[in-house]
Parts: C-alpha cells; sequence; structure tokens
C-alpha cells in the first residue's frame, strides 16, 4: 500500500479492493496482477481483516485483460512471462473473498469474479467470456470455472458466442450468488462480508477449503477431506465458546484460535 491500480478501503474487519483504472474500463494489465496479488496476500497475513470484497467501478468490474498490453505479444513471450499464471495466487488466498460486480465483467475480468469465493451482482451487471472475438479464448480459467458454475450448455454457447450474460440470467444459471439493485451493491456486499467477518475465522477457512474441495476431487475423497476437516475443528477454542455460547443463549467472543 498504496497500490497503483487499487483503492483500499477498511470498514473493522472488512478490506474494500475497488479496482481503479478507469481510462480503460479496469482493463487488468499487469500492474493490476501484482498489485491485486499483494493485496491479498496483505489481507490474507492481517489477522484484524476477515473478509475482503473486490470491485471495480459502476461501469465495469473489469472489461477484460489489457488487449492493448497484449496485442505486441507473440507466443514466445506469452509462454515465457507465463502471463496471467500470477493469478493462481490470488486464488490461493485462504480467507474469504465476494467478488461485487456491476457493469462489464468481460474476459479476465469474468474470471478474476469467478476466482472470488461467490459472486454479488448489481442488475448492471453483465459477464461475459469474449476473447473469441479477438481470436484466442479464455486464459485465466473462464472455460473451466464458467463451465463449472453454469455447465457445458450455457458456458459453451457464450464462449462460442462472445455474447453478454445480464445479471438476472446469472442469478438463474448459478454463475451469481445474489443480484442487488445497483445503487445498493457496495451497502449489500458490505453487510454480507460483515457478517462473514463475525464468524470464528479458523471455521471461515475451513468452511472456504471444504467447498472449493468439491471441485478438485471425488465425492468419498470430498467427504472424507470434510469428516477430517470438521472433526479438527473440535480442537479449537473457537468450538468450545461457540456452543457453549448456543447453550447459554448468548453471543460468541471468537479468539480465532
Ligand atoms: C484494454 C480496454 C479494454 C481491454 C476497454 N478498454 N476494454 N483496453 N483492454 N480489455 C478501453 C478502450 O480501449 C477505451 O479506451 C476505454 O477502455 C473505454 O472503452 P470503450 O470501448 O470506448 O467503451 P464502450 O464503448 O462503453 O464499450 C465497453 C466494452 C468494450 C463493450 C466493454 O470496451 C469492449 O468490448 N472491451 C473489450 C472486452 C473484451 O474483449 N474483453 C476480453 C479481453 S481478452 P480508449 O483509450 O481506446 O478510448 C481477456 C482474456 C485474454 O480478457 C485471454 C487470452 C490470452
Amino acid at each position: 500500500e498504496p497500490y497503483e491500480t487499487l483503492l483500499i478501503e477498511r470498514h473493522g474487519a472488512v478490506t474494500l479492493v475497488r479496482i481503479n483504472r478507469p481510462q480503460a474500463l479496469n482493463a487488468l494489465n499487469s500492474q493490476v496482477l501484482a498489485d491485486m496479488v499483494a493485496a491479498s496476500r496483505a489481507y490474507d497475513a492481517d489477522p484484524e481483516q476477515r473478509c475482503m470484497i473486490v470491485t471495480g467501478s459502476e461501469k465495469a468490474f473489469a472489461a477484460g485483460a489489457d488487449i492493448k498490453q497484449m496485442e505486441q505479444m507473440g507466443f514466445a513471450q506469452a509462454y515465457a512471462a507465463n502471463f496471467f499464471a500470477g493469478w493462481e495466487d490470488f486464488t490461493r488466498t485462504r480467507k474469504p473473498i465476494i467478488a461485487a460486480v456491476a457493469g462489464f465483467a468481460l474476459g479476465g475480468g469474468c474470471e478474476v469474479a469467478m476466482m472470488c469465493d461467490f459472486i454479488i451482482a448489481a442488475d448492471t451487471a453483465k459477464f461475459g467470456q469474449p476473447e473469441i472475438k479477438l481470436g484466442v479464448a479464455p486464459g485465466m480459467g473462464g472455460s473451466q470455472r464458467l463451465t463449472r458454475a453454469i455447465g457445458k450448455a450455457k458456458a459453451m454457447e457464450m464462449c462460442l458466442t462472445g455474447r453478454m450474460m445480464a445479471a438476472e440470467e446469472a442469478e438463474r444459471a448459478n454463475l451469481v450468488a445474489r443480484v442487488v439493485p445497483a445503487d445498493q451493491l457496495i451497502e449489500e456486499a458490505l453487510k454480507t462480508a460483515q457478517a462473514i467477518a463475525a464468524m470464528p475465522p479458523l471455521a471461515a477457512i475451513a468452511n472456504k477449503e471444504m467447498v472449493n474441495a468439491a471441485f478438485e476431487t471425488t465425492l468419498a475423497q470430498g467427504i472424507l477431506f470434510e469428516r477430517r476437516l470438521f472433526a479438527g475443528l473440535f480442537a479449537t477454542e473457537d468450538k468450545a465458546e461457540g456452543m457453549s455460547a448456543f447453550v447459554e443463549k448468548r453471543l460468541g467472543a471468537w479468539k480465532g484460535q
């Protein structure tokens, strides 16, 4: 901090990250990547911060990878630079991340939104993977995450036509958790983030790990992973506190231990 391409606000235990390249509709160049990875590392390392929101502007969450940066690039350069691979570091964040999407979430923008744990969309949100129109294809996980989120028929149609999907359809298709009026997007995302931030922090990490495991392994292995992590949480002080607090009809006071 400060970051060249991000604006950071702290709302108590919630970190609000705004992608801020208005001149390019928040197109994701290598500086945005570097800043986002650094901001997510800092968030993960800060015990005071319990939930993060990633958002853009009213007009664009992000209109994709930066086409002007990619225009001159050949295979050797893209391959050698391992262009986009840094985003994997962003997905390694252990604590919860919400994407709050208004306006365009296209190409890499849609992909970054899908790298977050879930998406809250403004009614103005438009999602798409229009890379085919540029002679390429998704390069930051879009073909995989979109297909897992909305299924083959819709994902294939979107990738092959490059069309945009509006917020309402995105909710029906399970791409987003919830749609809210555009002027309430940040307020609603903050409310949801504050609710998560009020949870026992180790349990938040464990819940995130478990749900993500569903996309990485078989059902039997995933259930085994869940059961072991569930049992592991019984060793935490917050488990004892959470169950006593329920029985005593009071709020839990979490230690993160
Ligand atoms: C660089 C971009 C950009 C992008 C917009 N801009 N998107 N610059 N990379 N992805 C710039 C424009 O060049 C313009 O700057 C300014 O932002 C405003 O954009 P306009 O086009 O004038 O705005 P508008 O007419 O409202 O149209 C909005 C839009 C359109 C529909 C979102 O900008 C658009 O189609 N953008 C590209 C979307 C896209 O194809 N994304 C996928 C990228 S590929 P100037 O200075 O020129 O006025 C990707 C994955 C790559 O993400 C993986 C493969 C390797």
